[in-house]
């Protein structure tokens, strides 16, 4: 990973200030309430809602005023959003960043603004902006492996001669659409016998999915194989696919990311083959994260989450914790 030019980004994004080093990161006091911000991108998924609601969750018993907010798929108005919530005077900044490069200004105004802030399931790009010196920290998953582990299982649960893979990706310019397919092309690109015949954003929504999975049908109608970024566009690829008399989980192979109810019926159904686990609950390391920096603990640059695998193995053992 590359580091960047302090002072010169700084200007670049139109943020006045001394630019910080990892010693300095913002303080935060030890007290019984704090008011915490997590302005949220977009609340069209189940994945969205389940996280938000951690946060909601775990207000009280971590002491937090808790503000939320809902860009509704707008990264110019997330940035917007964190404006307000510096402006309010929060403690705390717990950030999913929409899209790597247009969330940068929110992270180095809350930085500038004294304001501890956290990346929280999504980054922003790290050839600009670095863990333990712009922010405290990233608390997510490893997306790279994730996209890996649904190539691994893809390769090792094809049972045609041939893979012809249509790949539909997540929000364009977005953290996880970006190691997602990296993990995932990398993996494919080492074995003869898989193509990854198209490739296209579906905004990690399901009805793009499906429309996006639509227009392929037409260019590919002999894809085996799908891997959808995450499990709305995997639903609605199931969906396209049923349209044109396909049968999911027969003569397409439905490979994905999540772990929704949605997704863990579907593989009960038969209709999905995989979902690796991206989990949204991050209410709870959240609390214990910001709490060991309010106590003076050095914080891990990167927290990571570890994920499960669901297959027909163990869905229906974890489809009532699911959401
Ligand atoms: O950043 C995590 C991704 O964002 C989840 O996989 C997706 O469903 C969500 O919108």
């Amino acid at each position: 990973m590359k580091r960047r030019i302090l002072m010169g980004t700084a200007i670049a994004f139109g943020i006045v200030a001394t630019v910080a080093s990892a010693q300095d990161l913002p303080p935060l006091q030890q007290k019984d309430t704090y008011t915490v911000g997590f302005p949220q991108m977009e609340s069209n998924n189940p994945w969205r809602i389940a996280e938000t609601q951690s946060f909601v969750d775990t207000a009280e018993t971590c002491g937090w005023n808790l503000i939320t907010t809902d860009a509704a798929g707008s990264a110019a108005k997330q940035v917007a959003d964190v404006d307000s919530m510096i402006a309010q005077g929060i403690d705390v900044l717990f950030l999913p960043p929409r899209e790597e490069k247009p969330l940068l200004p929110a992270v180095f105004r809350a930085r500038a603004a004294g304001i501890p802030t956290f990346l929280v399931d999504r980054s922003v790009d790290p050839e600009v902006a670095q863990a333990g010196v712009d922010y405290v920290a990233f608390l997510g998953s490893d997306f790279v492996e994730q996209g890996r582990r649904a190539a691994e299982w893809t390769v090792a649960n094809f049972d045609g001669e041939a893979g012809i893979i249509v790949e539909l990706e997540g929000t364009t310019g977005s953290s996880p659409a970006n190691d997602r397919r990296q993990g995932f092309d990398d993996f494919i690109a080492q074995h003869d016998n898989m193509t990854i015949v198209a490739s296209q954003a579906g905004d990690f929504a399901r009805d793009k999915g499906r429309q996006v999975m639509e227009t392929l049908l037409q260019a590919h109608p002999d894809v085996n194989i799908v891997y959808a970024h995450n499990d709305e566009m995997a639903i609605g690829a199931i969906q396209a696919l049923e349209l044109v008399g396909r049968v999911p989980g027969e003569d397409v192979l439905v490979i994905s990311i999540d772990g929704t109810r949605d997704a863990l019926q579907a593989i009960i159904d038969g209709k999905m083959g995989v979902s690796v686990e991206s989990s949204p609950f991050f209410g709870p390391l959240a609390c214990d994260v910001m709490t060991r920096y309010a106590a003076g603990e050095e914080i891990e640059p990167w927290v990571k989450v570890e994920d499960r695998v669901f297959t027909i193995e163990n869905a229906a053992e974890h489809i009532d914790a699911a959401y």
